[in-house]
């Protein structure tokens, strides 16, 4: 009887032990947002108190990297690997084309569900619905409250392609059914809503993981892309462009958003043990498919080319699990690295067979240490033919996207359009919800413009003069090489006056290329897509499931045995 008793008493503490400090995980997911357009990078044009407030009081971080497009910034964010390790290299999932990421990736929901984690998704897939075991809910995510495809609607939720003769389809869901109850209300509002009842509802004796993947500040259908909150949009008379007024609309309402996510995590108790990671998935595409007229200037380029414009993004993390904390971060971390970073603050093991490309670069950004010098591969697409790659300061460009189009120095904002409230700055910062929610031990004003000073990107003009044909980059017909730490803004190609150093470089994505798998994608309009086949519905249009049994099994027992036997281990040494 003492020895079940004793037993028992065994098995909750180790329960408890297993769950009660796990961290919430929660990941902010912004779409195709420049780094120019959060204010925290200096601009006086577009305000972002409470994005500001967000990495002011955490790890601004400074050079975050991610590839170049939706479909590959997101699989990496699962995976802890490059696209070319998992086939999502090359281009987006076009709506009607049957791919997606392959089933046997295990994905970050899956490893926090088994340690124990309740598990959700909000907002925005892209990772691949034509079969049905490639969706959210049957890969990890305990529930899904969002959309499959790239873009949609911000009010009514609809798909149409436009180059297609498919009817117009919803592309909205809860779970696995389709979800008309949000009908009318505005896409950001509407996933705001969903993460503050997930996070209301929790059960708060386990952790939570959840991504909540806006769709801010993507275009919407091609018909109609640019959509905003009129209130919103009215914040910005101060814009002349009524492209990038509305775009503003957008950023003010996802800023709206932020502040209102943190609200309900410390309504509920849940704030003081709590991760927040905030970030872009690729730069903004300020000219050309779906541009939203965003600007990542002074960096050259944008999203889905080769240039800093489009893989170095906005980024911030928050938690008083931070030792150090309100510091502007130069650690270079990649999309990879969250996985096995998170993974790691939060004591999830993973499993050692994984073939990571990620480092765990917790006790960097926690201690605020020495940055660790990185090597990164950024894109490597041998369909469209070009491909880019850093090696600590030194960046390879090899071939281009679009034939060059997006090779220039693109979205400079006009000069005097600055916010009417822009003078008191970080006075807004501070009078932000975020900073109510966080307390009023924050930043000080001061502090504030010092770290913003820090994180606003200059392009030093060298003594060298740029027009100088030595230093001209024409990656179509030669590769070039940068020096970023001299020349964040890729102005002077030094290819021609360091040869040894570009084959280097060039040598390491051989290497790299030789780990590639083919891409997996299927460039097939598969007219069995067509909404009119489902009921006005974007949906799977085949029903085979790959022997998944994450259908079958009960996540809370799962992760009750994983708990256990983590707990049992070092019992069972003993016994031996
Ligand atoms: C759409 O339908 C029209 C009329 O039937 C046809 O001419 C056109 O080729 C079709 N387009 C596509 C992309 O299937
Ligand atoms: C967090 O706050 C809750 C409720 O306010 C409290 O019960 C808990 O002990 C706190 N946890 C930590 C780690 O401070
Ligand atoms: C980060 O790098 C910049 C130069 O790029 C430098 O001015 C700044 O002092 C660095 N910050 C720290 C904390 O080392
Ligand atoms: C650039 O790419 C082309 C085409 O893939 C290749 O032939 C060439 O060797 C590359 N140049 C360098 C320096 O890597
Ligand atoms: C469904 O997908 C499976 C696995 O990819 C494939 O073998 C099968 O042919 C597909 N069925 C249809 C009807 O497309
Ligand atoms: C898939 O299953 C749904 C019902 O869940 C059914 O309506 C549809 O016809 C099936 N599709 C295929 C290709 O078998």
């Amino acid at each position: 009887m003492t020895v079940l008793l004793h037993v028992l008493l065994l098995l909750s503490a180790g329960i408890s032990l297993c769950l009660g400090d796990k961290p919430n995980i929660i990941i902010i997911l912004i779409d195709d947002m420049g780094f120019n357009d959060v204010s925290f990078h200096g601009s006086n044009q577009i305000l972002t108190p409470n994005i500001d407030a967000l990495a002011y009081n955490g790890v601004l971080l400074n050079r975050h990297y991610v590839p170049n497009l939706c479909t590959p910034s997101r699989a990496t964010l699962l995976t802890g690997k490059y696209p070319i390790h998992t086939g999502m290299q090359h281009f987006v999932i076009v709506t009607d084309e049957p791919w997606g990421l392959p089933r046997q990736e295990r994905l970050m929901p899956e490893f926090f569900r088994d340690a124990g984690y309740a598990t959700h998704l909000v907002g925005k897939w892209h990772l691949g619905f034509w079969r049905k075991d490639l969706t959210p809910t049957m890969r990890g995510f305990d529930h899904h409250f969002g959309y499959y495809n790239g873009y949609m609607d911000y009010y009514d939720h609809t798909v149409r392609l436009l180059d297609r003769n498919y009817s117009t389809g919803l592309d909205f869901r809860r779970d696995l059914e389709p979800c008309p109850e949000a009908e009318g209300i505005y896409a950001t509002e509407a996933f705001t809503t969903e993460a503050r009842k997930v996070i209301e509802r929790h059960d708060k004796s386990r952790p939570l993981f959840m991504v909540l993947s806006h769709l801010a500040v993507h275009t919407g259908n091609e018909d109609n892309p640019m959509q905003a909150p009129e209130e919103e949009v009215a914040k910005f008379a101060h814009i002349q462009d009524p492209k990038r007024r509305t775009y503003a609309g957008m950023i003010s309402s996802l800023d709206k958003s932020v502040g209102q996510t943190m609200r309900a995590l410390a309504d509920n108790g849940m704030l003081n043990n709590s991760i927040v990671l905030l970030y872009s998935d690729n730069g903004a595409p300020t000219v050309g498919i779906h541009s939203n007229a965003g600007s990542n200037y002074p960096f050259r380029g944008q999203k889905e080319s080769p240039w800093e414009g489009g893989i170095r993004s906005v980024g911030a993390l928050w938690s008083p699990l931070l030792q150090q904390r309100g510091y502007v971060s130069n650690q270079t971390i990649h999309a990879i690295d969250w996985l096995p970073t998170l993974a790691a603050a939060a004591g999830v093991q993973l499993p050692t067979d994984l073939k990571l490309d990620g480092l765990n670069l917790w006790p960097s950004l926690s201690g605020g240490t020495e940055p660790q010098p990185r090597k990164l591969l950024h894109v490597l697409d041998d369909v469209f033919g070009y491909s880019s790659y850093t090696a600590y300061t030194l960046k390879y460009v090899n071939g281009s996207s679009f034939e060059g189009r997006y090779d220039h120095w693109l979205g400079e904002l006009h000069a005097g359009e600055e916010h009417p409230l822009s003078a008191d700055y970080a006075q807004l910062v501070r009078a932000s919800e975020v900073q109510a929610v966080l307390g009023n031990g924050g930043p000080t004003e001061d502090r504030i413009r010092q770290m913003r000073d820090e994180a606003t990107q200059r392009c030093p003009i060298q003594e060298a003069d740029q027009d100088d044909p030595i230093y001209l980059c024409e990656p179509l017909k030669a590769a070039c090489l940068f020096d970023l730490a001299n020349d964040p803004c890729e102005r002077y190609n030094l290819a021609k006056l360091y040869p040894l150093q570009l084959q280097l470089l060039a040598e390491d994505v051989e290497e790299l290329r030789l780990t590639a798998l083919p891409s997996a994608r299927v460039p097939i309009a598969d007219k069995r897509a067509d909404p009119a086949l489902h009921g006005g519905n974007w949906e799977w249009w085949n029903n085979t499931s790959t022997g998944s049994s994450d259908s079958l099994t009960l996540p809370s027992l799962r992760w009750l045995c994983v708990c256990l036997l983590n707990f049992l281990g070092p019992v069972n040494i003993k016994l031996y």
